[in-house]
Formats: structure tokens, C-alpha cells, sequence
């Protein structure tokens, strides 16, 4: 029961890793609202494993205002999961703006303006906070076909940098987790991207980026979980502004 009592917004907690963290977050004692644009999915997944759904588009600033607003009428926030995002992978020459500009307004404006938002709340709100923001390694470093959602992820790093030197004068700790590769829905999206630019069978792009990883498989959402729990509770008091690789040995840095 590491985090009894705190109140926790996870965005795009539908599914996938958002949703491990919230169930991970309810066994650990805490108050979970799922924060997602895909609210039918939200709301089945809350009902499921006893969280609240909340309608949020992290794009749109009067949505984020809006579930801040009925966030604090039920009694605050004390941790933030800024974990929307979409992938988008294309050969440079073959970049669309309208995808670029998507991509970076759920990736980095989303992660940013909802990162305010909760601060602002938890600053009226006197108790401190944390925030964990959803890097990933390819933040780390670029990648030939996936220019876009590598860049936005580096500017998630960045803006944990910022935020995290910014508000620890408040009591609020910024951290960002960088996953490797995650199994599950997000990773069927990204193979079928990796199908159609590098002639791949379906399923071949996962198989060969499972017998990459160190560890020697895919990462599950459930791996994610011990990280994102730590960085929440009092033990990670003292972590400012840091990015954790958890990636079954993937990236060092
Ligand atoms: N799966 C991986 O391999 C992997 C690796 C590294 C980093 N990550 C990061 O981890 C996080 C979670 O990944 P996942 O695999 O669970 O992804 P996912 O695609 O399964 O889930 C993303 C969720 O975000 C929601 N969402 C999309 N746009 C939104 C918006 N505008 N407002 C609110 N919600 C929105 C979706 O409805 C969905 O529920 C993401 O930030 C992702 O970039 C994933």
C-alpha cells in the first residue's frame, strides 16, 4: 500500500501500459482516474478494475481544464501519469505535416499543457505531487523511419528536465520513464508501420526487436509498473528531473 491515500490521473489509461499503471496503482492503495480520448474504452476499463473514467483530449486545452476542474472537486491530485501519446513512422521525404503536427500536439503539447495544468492544481492544492511523464528510447537517440515520434520523445526528456528543476521548489518531482519495447496494442500499430515501409510479414518486425532486447524478450506493461509505482511514492523523494531507461537492458545512459 505504497501510495494510500494519493489520487492519481493516468491519461490514455484505457489500455495498454496507462492501464497497468492504474491497476498497479489501485493494488497499491490509491485513488485512480483514467484520463482518455477513447472514453467507451475508459469507461470499461474504470468499471473493470474500479477506477473513474474522465472524457480528456490532451490536445485541447478547455478538455484539460475541464478534467482538472471535476479532478478537483473530487478531492485533488497528487500524481500525474502523462501517458497519451500515438506513434507515427515515415521515411523522411514521405512526412506529412498534418501527421507531424498530431503527433507533436498529443506527444509534447499534450504531455506539456497537462503537466501545467496538474502543477497548477497541486500548487493551490499545498501538498506537493509528482508527475511521471512517458518517455521511451526513442527518445534516446533517432531512428531512419521513425523521425517524428523519436523527436517528440526527445522532447519529452527535455520538458522533464525543465518542469522537474522548475517545480521541486514546490514539492512536486517531474520524472519521465523511457520504455523499450512494449508488447500490446501500441506495438501492433508499430509493426504494421515497419510491414509496410520495410516489406516485413506482419509480426516479423516484433519478433526481431523481442530477440534484440538484452533480456532476451519483449517488455509486458507489467515491467513498467514497479518504476512508475517507485517514482510515485515517498522512497523517490529525492529524484528530480531524471529519465529512467526500463528496457531489459536496451539503452544505457
Ligand atoms: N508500447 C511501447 O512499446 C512503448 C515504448 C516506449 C514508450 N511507450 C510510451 O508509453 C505510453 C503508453 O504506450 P502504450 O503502448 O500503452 O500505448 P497505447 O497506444 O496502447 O495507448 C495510448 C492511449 O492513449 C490514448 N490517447 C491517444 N490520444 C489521446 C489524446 N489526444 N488524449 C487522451 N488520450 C489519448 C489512447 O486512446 C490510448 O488509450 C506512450 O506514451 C508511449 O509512447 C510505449
Amino acid at each position: 500500500m505504497r501510495l494510500a491515500g494519493r489520487r492519481a490521473l493516468i491519461t490514455g489509461g484505457a489500455r495498454g501500459i496507462g492501464r497497468a499503471f492504474a491497476e498497479a496503482y489501485l493494488r497499491e492503495g490509491a485513488t485512480v482516474t483514467i484520463g482518455d480520448i477513447d472514453i467507451a474504452r475508459a469507461a470499461a476499463t474504470a468499471a473493470e478494475i474500479g477506477a473513474t473514467a474522465l472524457h480528456l483530449d490532451v490536445t485541447d486545452p478547455a478538455s484539460i481544464e475541464a478534467a482538472m476542474a471535476a479532478i478537483r472537486e473530487a478531492g485533488g491530485i497528487d500524481i500525474l501519469i502523462n501517458n497519451a501519446a500515438i506513434f507515427t513512422a515515415a521515411p523522411i521525404v514521405e512526412i506529412a505535416r498534418a501527421d507531424y503536427d498530431r503527433t507533436f500536439a498529443i506527444n509534447v503539447a499534450g504531455t506539456l499543457f497537462t503537466m501545467q495544468a496538474a502543477a497548477r492544481l497541486m500548487i493551490e492544492q499545498g501538498r506537493g505531487g509528482r508527475i511521471i511523464n512517458m518517455a521511451s528510447q526513442a527518445g534516446r537517440r533517432g531512428e531512419a523511419l521513425v523521425a517524428v515520434y523519436c523527436a517528440t520523445k526527445a522532447a519529452v526528456i527535455s520538458l522533464t528536465q525543465s518542469a522537474g528543476l522548475d517545480l521541486i521548489r514546490h514539492g512536486i518531482n517531474v520524472n519521465a520513464i523511457a520504455p523499450g519495447v512494449v508488447d500490446g496494442e501500441h506495438w501492433d500499430g508499430v509493426d504494421a508501420f515497419f510491414a509496410r515501409y520495410e516489406g516485413k510479414a506482419p509480426g516479423q518486425k516484433k519478433r526481431e526487436v523481442g530477440e534484440a532486447v538484452p533480456f532476451g524478450r519483449m517488455g509486458t506493461a507489467e515491467d513498467l509498473t514497479g518504476m512508475a509505482i517507485f517514482l510515485a511514492s515517498d522512497e523517490a523523494r529525492y529524484i528530480v528531473a531524471q529519465t529512467y531507461n526500463v528496457d531489459g537492458g536496451n539503452w544505457m545512459s
